[in-house]
């Protein structure tokens, strides 16, 4: 039966309450690990008073319960069953979580996993599994299906070419491999966790890879999206310029339809 779930909550407070009139988009951000997709989705989310959802964390949920259940990283068949019976919820982070840089909370069949799904190595186990097919066939239809009424910004490394790749704004995000490996180390520094930047770096790098080259779905920029590299920018600089162009936009939408821009 197939059991996977997204619920997330909207954010009802935009911190920048300049686009209330604007029409409802769908927000394409693609990009590799640590170029900062999920604080700037998040943020320009907020700012448009629009959904969030970091697709990455059904990827890592998956992950998180495939290694818990001993079910090998290959194992085709095992792992489809497994996302057909798993119920992952997406909410907007608690007080709590948010102090310690969580974007959103996430709820493996009714637990929190919220911190769990952060570790190296259940990235890596979300990276691998998402090399299968079938197993994206589940997550993406239900991206789809949560996205489905627009007003949202959606993050992952397929959203503009697959889940939603008539998006009316798409959005490639990158950085030197360098910074996204030192933005990473110190996430896991303010975690306490023990892992040198040379580690985090080397982890990247094999992630970026695995996400690049996979045969289906893989990491790449789609033909109509616009290229930020914000190696050299911050979160809100970065949301700024991406809400920029989120009006441009929707001008040129409102213009399209004959209405006044
Ligand atoms: O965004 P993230 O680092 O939390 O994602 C974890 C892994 O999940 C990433 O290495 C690849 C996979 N992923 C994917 O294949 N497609 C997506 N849309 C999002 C994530």
């Amino acid at each position: 039966m197939h059991d996977l779930r997204v619920t997330q909550s909207r954010i009802t407070q935009p911190r920048v309450a300049v686009l209330l009139r604007m029409s409802k988009l769908t927000i394409a951000i693609d990009g590799p690990a640590g170029s900062g997709k999920s604080s700037v989705a998040r943020r320009v989310a907020a700012m448009l008073g629009y959904l969030y959802l970091d697709s990455g964390a059904m990827y890592r949920a998956l992950g998180l319960k495939a290694l818990r259940q001993g079910i090998p990283l290959d194992d085709e068949a095992r792992l489809v069953a497994l996302a057909n019976q798993t119920h992952i919820e997406l909410r907007a982070p608690t007080a709590e979580h948010e102090a310690v840089g969580a974007k959103n909370c996430v709820f493996l069949d009714g637990a929190d996993v919220t911190r769990e799904i952060r570790t190296s190595e259940v990235a890596q186990a979300a990276s691998r599994l998402a090399t299968i097919a079938k197993v994206r066939q589940v997550l993406v239809a239900e991206q789809q299906r949560a996205g489905a009424g627009g007003g949202i910004v959606m993050e992952g490394r397929d959203i503009g070419t697959v889940v939603f790749p008539k998006a009316e704004l798409k959005i490639f995000l990158d950085a030197s491999p360098e910074v996204r490996a030192e933005r990473r180390w110190k996430e896991h520094q303010e975690k306490g966790d023990r892992i040198t930047l040379p580690e985090v770096f080397d982890e990247v790098i094999e992630r970026d890879r695995r996400d690049r080259e996979r045969k289906v779905s893989p990491l790449v920029r789609a033909a109509d999206a616009v290229l930020v590299d914000n190696t050299a920018m911050g979160i809100e600089e970065t949301a700024r310029l991406i809400v920029m162009l989120a009006q441009e936009r929707e001008k040129e939408l409102a213009g399209a339809a004959g209405g006044k821009p």
